[in-house]
């Protein structure tokens, strides 16, 4: 049979998405001699048939560019649309996908993407997926593409902060993204040095956070460094790093003052690991597709790239846990985790 196959990156962006399409599109046509057609929007380029045929020309230049040539979107087919509620979204798509005779799916995606892929699975169609988040938290692999070049930027940013810091005595709290799983936060603030660490994952006390960075001060060090994930438990009202921020000032009597990273860890080139990455990844999945292997993820196993099919891993998160090792070293160095 001959291979069309469509690709879509849904959810939100992160670097190394266009090195994947790269990676999937590239070795499709080049070694497989694939049809490759690109799906714009994400799931909704489906619903109204917004394609392009990619060609090796049209795929120059993508290694490492930021965000997605495609364009993305939140787009959940399977959830009930309350304006449209009478249109059958799936049905509509696997029709479209007809017409515009895709005989395969490459999604790009993080975990809702997957849970979207593995419904689309069980009707029949002949999926692939590809782990993309920077917030690292899709179970069964151990890295995805996006969270390495987010760890870099959250790094650099609080390495910039310690001269700030330092400089005005002062504590200085940073929120990174990570709304159920902490890896940014762990992985930044364990690789830029941070007094304190505080992920969804471990409960915090405030009691402990103050006595961490009024120990700092009594053994003379000026001062300290917090890192928040933006997920961790509030007042409700307030954000993570300002939360947090107004508790350290209140207890410690200390001058804090709250940085919000924000997109910012989403945006711009990829590093040299996600692009590898991704492009390993890319090439992998088509050769699942030669094989005639779907419904399965591409996934990092070790130093291996591999695949697991959907059911193993949709519906599960990769949370931080207390016997992580950059956890367990961490608190070893008196790093705070709450
Ligand atoms: O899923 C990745 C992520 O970057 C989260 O860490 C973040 O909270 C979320 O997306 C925000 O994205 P958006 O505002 O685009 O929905």
């Amino acid at each position: 049979m001959a291979i069309r196959l469509g690709i879509l990156t849904a959810g939100g962006d992160c670097p190394g998405i266009n090195a994947t399409i790269r990676g999937v599109a590239k070795t499709a046509i080049n070694q497989f001699g694939m049809e490759v057609v690109g799906i714009r929007s994400g799931f909704q380029g489906l619903l109204t048939k917004d394609v392009e045929v990619l060609t090796d020309k049209s795929l120059t230049g993508l290694l490492n560019l930021g965000g997605t040539v495609l364009g993305t979107s939140r787009e959940k087919p399977f959830k009930k649309d309350l304006e449209n509620p009478d249109i059958d979204k799936p049905a509509l798509i696997i029709q479209n996908m007809k017409d515009l005779g895709l005989n395969c799916l490459v999604c790009i995606g993080g975990n809702g993407t997957l849970k979207t892929a593995a419904k689309f699975s069980l009707m029949g169609v002949n999926v692939i997926s590809l782990p993309k988040t920077i917030d690292n938290d899709i179970w069964g692999t151990d890295a995805c593409f996006g969270f390495d070049t987010a760890v870099s930027i959250a790094t650099e940013a609080i390495d910039r902060l310690h001269s700030t810091a330092s400089s005005h005595n002062r504590v200085m709290v940073i929120e990174v993204m990570g709304h159920k799983a902490g890896w940014i936060a762990l992985h930044s603030g364990m690789a830029g040095g941070g007094d304190v660490i505080l992920i969804p994952e471990l409960p915090f006390n405030v009691e402990n956070i103050s006595k961490t960075i009024l120990d700092r001060t009594k053994r003379g060090k000026s001062y300290s460094i917090v890192v928040v994930a933006e997920g961790i438990p509030t007042d409700g009202t307030l954000k993570a790093g300002e939360y947090i921020a107004k508790l350290i000032q209140e207890k410690t009597g200390l001058e804090t003052r709250e940085t919000v990273l924000g997109y910012i860890q989403r945006g711009g080139s990829p590093t040299s690991f996600d692009r590898n990455l991704a492009t390993r990844m890319g090439g992998y999945a088509t050769e699942l597709i030669a094989d005639g292997q779907f419904g399965r993820i591409v996934v990092l196993d070790g130093s291996k790239i591999t695949s697991l099919p959907f059911e193993e891993v949709s519906g599960k998160l990769k949370l931080v846990t207390e016997d992580n090792d950059l956890v367990i070293e961490g608190k070893r160095m008196g790093v705070c985790f709450g």
